[in-house]
């Protein structure tokens, strides 16, 4: 049975512990690991433009003694001649031990693990979930808080299209007392299938619409980027940018042990004489983003018991009508679906199908 990891819903509290545990000790003593993946290769495949992402997993890899290959442009590859999905990941996964891909269309990273044969990791599907960016957070959590219950968690920017956004909420909120403040413009707020989480999973939330309102009391404050790429026009972008800025004076009325977490690229929305405040944790979450990748490589590629996703997906007779979903561009992709409160989601990009 391959072992992927598409959403981190599919993976249990405790097997997210054990990557963090596992991410600590490779930082404590990384020489332990330099030969772990000897012989052993990474395909990163990027159909979107990356920086940390793509670099930190192909650094994990070469840290573990493994070796990479792949594009970041498919233009580069046969995807430019027309090649579907499914045969590409074919031949990658011939050719490779484990693929990580990141696609610009919802869903395209389940889709993917249908053919790849080795394990495939999901570095960001459109604005649908980014699982890897959730575990970078959490090993930042983890060593820097000490803690990921008892959280008062903000989280600021666009989070109708901002992937991390969907995938870390989804994720902190399975641990105890954790509670949410969403601040968005109305515009930008979050799906309302991550809300049907929150309140699946009992959690508090609050919409906010001003952040200078909202920063006293949190204990972390996570910002992001209005998602250019993601808007129909230059207009709508233009209306949402530089809504939300973090600067000195918002700053001063955060509590001290507030952290700052961004998954970066920033754009204006840090203003960067923060930087040097000792709360502004955004470059060192990267680098733990490093170890948390290396400790993922590791447990896919060597541990039996782990995140084997054994779920059987059920064949449904509606195709999803998500006009941002893989199966809207991948046609002899099947129609898989699962069950929510007695509505049929669709398996790749979560959407409501009937
Ligand atoms: C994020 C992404 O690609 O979703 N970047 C990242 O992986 N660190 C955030 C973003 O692009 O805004």
């Amino acid at each position: 049975m391959d072992k992927n990891l598409i959403d981190l819903e599919a993976v249990s509290t405790k097997q997210i512990d054990k990557i963090i545990k596992k991410a600590k000790k490779i930082m404590q003593s990384p020489a332990d690991f330099r030969h772990a993946c000897d012989g052993k290769i990474l395909a990163t495949l990027f159909y979107e433009p990356s920086t940390r992402t793509q670099m930190s997993f192909q650094t994990a890899m070469l840290k573990l003694g493994g070796r990479t290959i792949g594009f970041d442009n498919p233009m580069n590859s046969s995807v430019s001649k027309g090649e579907n999905l499914k045969d590409t990941i074919t031949i990658v996964g011939g050719y490779a031990d484990i693929i990580a891909i990141r696609h610009p269309i919802e869903g395209t990273a389940k889709a993917a693990s249908l053919y790849a044969g080795v394990p495939v990791v999901n570095c960001g599907d459109g604005g649908h979930l980014h699982p890897t960016q959730t575990l970078t957070d959490l090993v930042t959590l983890s060593c820097e808080k000490g803690r990921l219950d008892n959280l008062k968690i903000g989280v600021c920017g666009d989070l109708l299209n901002g992937r991390t956004v969907h995938s870390l909420i989804k994720t902190l909120s399975k641990y105890e007392n954790n509670s949410f403040v969403l601040i968005s413009t109305e515009e930008l707020s979050v799906p309302l299938y991550v809300i049907d989480i929150l309140e699946k999973n009992g959690c508090k939330y609050e919409i906010s619409h001003s952040l200078a309102d909202s920063i006293s009391d949190l204990d972390m404050l996570y910002m992001t980027r209005i998602q250019r790429e993601r808007f129909k026009s230059e207009e709508d972008y233009r209306a949402q940018k530089n809504v939300f800025v973090l600067d000195r004076e918002k700053l001063n009325k955060a509590k001290d042990d507030m952290i700052i977490l961004h998954p970066l690229p920033r754009v204006n929305e840090i203003t960067v004489d923060i930087d040097d405040d000792p709360r502004a944790l955004y470059f060192k979450q990267a680098q733990y983003g490093m170890y948390g990748r290396m400790a993922l490589i590791l447990l896919l590629l060597q541990d039996e018991d782990f995140m084997i996703d054994n779920k059987t997906p059920q064949i449904c007779e509606h195709r999803c009508k998500n006009p941002k979903c893989i199966t809207q561009q991948e046609e002899y992709l099947p129609n898989l679906s699962y069950k929510k409160m007695g509505m049929q989601m669709c398996e790749f990009c979560d959407k409501r199908i009937d």
